[in-house]
């Protein structure tokens, strides 16, 4: 595998059985997805799309927190599933790092906040004693607008809900990571903490050079900081390409109905509210065709027959037939 990726997944799915081993369901919540990101060339990738779409999934599996049911994660080269000691397994922990929608979940509230800084730089190696972890803490805080100074010796309970976010988010820059997985960082925090939080993830991409996928039900946000978007549908990605694109010119029929229901007028493109389908059926997940068929206009015979693919139009991949009869498929590479 090239090491010009930073990320490369592929064919990636993720099946869960439900209702035990011998009588469950299969439930597919990713469902061979692809997608790519180069290396040097930092981004910030958008996966959008309603409730229970397999986004989390997805990225849990390229942080290795839960391993795929099928296909591949690639990340600089090398197949994250097959890291074979810890020497490598630690080398892949420093280099992507998670942040997680609750700050307050990742402290402990009888511990105080500096403690996890120092055990982090510690425990990779970055710093040999206290004094260079202190001062490796220090700076990996000043990157988020704030100092060791501001937050030693204090309980997370002591720290405003913007300070906690971004003290997770210094905790793992302290690796200087190269690819930061943010699964809605900012649902937590208010309006204009959501907006320097987001400006902050800019300046990472800028500054520093990390790439950064961002998980997120606001298109809003997305569209204002994001390079590119990958929609997800009942465990697809049906449309990804530049956000530019992919937002003011959706192809996809769902992408299409995502985005009509962005309440107007909407000066600033505001949306905030979760999209929730009626919950999903099983059935549906099992259904041959495009899972998106019955709730979409355009559906012709075979949509309900056959599984879609991705097909390139307008610098993007989108999975629809409404666009495969007059464009070469491409297969399912993104
Ligand atoms: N450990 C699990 N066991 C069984 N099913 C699961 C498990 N984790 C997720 N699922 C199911 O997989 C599907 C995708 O879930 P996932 O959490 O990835 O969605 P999501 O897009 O992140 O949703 P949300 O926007 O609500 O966070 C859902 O139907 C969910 O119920
Ligand atoms: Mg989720």
């Amino acid at each position: 595998m090239p090491e010009n990726k930073l990320v490369e997944v592929k064919d990636l799915s993720k099946v869960f059985i439900i209702g035990g081993r011998f009588f469950g369901s299969k439930l597919v919540a990713v469902n061979k997805a692809n997608l790519s990101m180069d290396a040097g060339k930092p981004e910030i990738f958008t996966l959008a799309g309603e409730s229970g779409s397999g986004k989390t999934t997805l990225a849990r599996m390229i942080l290795g927190i839960i391993e795929p049911t099928s296909g591949h994660i690639y990340y600089k080269g090398k197949d994250i599933t097959k890291l074979k000691n810890k020497k490598q397994k630690s080398w892949f922990k420093r280099e992507v790092q998670p942040i997680f929608q609750n700050p307050f979940e990742a402290f402990n509230p009888l511990k105080r906040v500096e403690t996890y800084l120092f055990e982090t730089a510690m425990n990779f190696g970055i710093a040999k004693n206290k004094s260079e972890a202190a001062q490796v803490v220090d700076e990996a805080l000043r990157a988020v607008g704030l100092s060791l100074s501001e937050v030693y010796q204090r309980y997370p309970h002591e720290l405003s809900g913007g300070q906690v976010q971004r003290t997770c988010i210094a905790r793992a820059l302290i690796t200087k990571p190269s690819l930061l997985i943010a699964d809605e960082p900012v649902s937590m925090v208010d309006a204009s903490l959501r907006m320097s939080i987001l400006n902050f993830f800019h300046k990472l991409k800028t500054d520093y050079g990390v790439s950064i996928i961002y998980i997120t039900h606001d298109l809003a946000t997305a569209y204002y900081v994001s390079d590119r978007i990958a929609i997800m549908y009942r465990g697809y990605i049906v449309e990804l390409g530049p956000i530019e694109k992919v937002l003011t010119n959706p192809l996809h029929p769902y992408t299409q109905l995502l985005l009509e229901s962005i309440p107007k007028p909407d000066p600033d493109r505001r949306w905030n509210k979760r999209i929730k389908l009626a919950d999903i059926e099983v059935k549906e997940y099992m259904a041959l065709g495009c899972k998106f068929a019955n709730r979409c206009q355009y559906a012709m015979d075979k949509c309900y027959k056959e599984e879609p693919f991705d097909v390139e139009v307008d610098e993007r991949k989108v999975k629809c037939f409404l666009y495969s009869d007059e464009k070469a498929s491409v297969g399912s590479k993104i």
